[in-house]
């Protein structure tokens, strides 16, 4: 465990399951169904996984480092704007993000993750929307 609560939700998270994708995925689909008509170019999931894994790093380098996870963010979010996605709906995907680890953590989802992931989700959503 370090004194970072998101880093230690992530280890947690991957001792219990050896990919979050097709999780956080199917989590985001389920509750914005819209949302899966972006990906009908990805019939491999190539895309879908490499997207996880830049918001990952990038959550990470936010909670941490602050080298570039902003940056990344914040660019992205005017990328997918270009795309038609909205964004509201890109912020959409952190709180998938943090649902899934959650749920996957179950018990050990302790009120100080809580707490820290609901600041970050609360600063990433400004961040989305001042990008926008
Ligand atoms: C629900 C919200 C989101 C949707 C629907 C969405 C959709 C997409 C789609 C369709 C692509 C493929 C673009 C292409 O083929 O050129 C893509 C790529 C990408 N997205 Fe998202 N995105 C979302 C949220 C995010 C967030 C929050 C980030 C944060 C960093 C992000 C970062 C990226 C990156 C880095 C790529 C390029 C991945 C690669 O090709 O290696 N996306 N996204």
């Amino acid at each position: 465990m370090t004194n970072n609560m998101i880093v230690d939700s992530f280890e947690l998270a991957a001792g219990r399951c050896d990919d979050l994708t097709p999780l956080v995925y199917a989590r985001l689909f389920g509750e914005h169904p819209e949302l899966e008509q972006f990906f009908v170019m990805d019939p491999t999931g190539a895309v879908r996984g490499s997207m996880l894994a830049w918001v990952i790093n990038a959550i990470l380098d936010y909670a941490g480092a602050r080298s570039f996870g902003e940056n990344l963010i914040r660019a992205e979010a005017v990328n997918h704007t270009g795309m038609g996605i909205a964004p509201e709906q890109f912020g959409l995907f952190f709180g998938a993000v943090a649902d899934t680890l959650r749920e996957l953590l179950g018990a050990d989802w302790t009120a100080e993750i809580d707490q820290a992931w609901g600041m970050l989700l609360g600063e990433l959503a400004g961040l989305v929307q001042r990008a926008g």
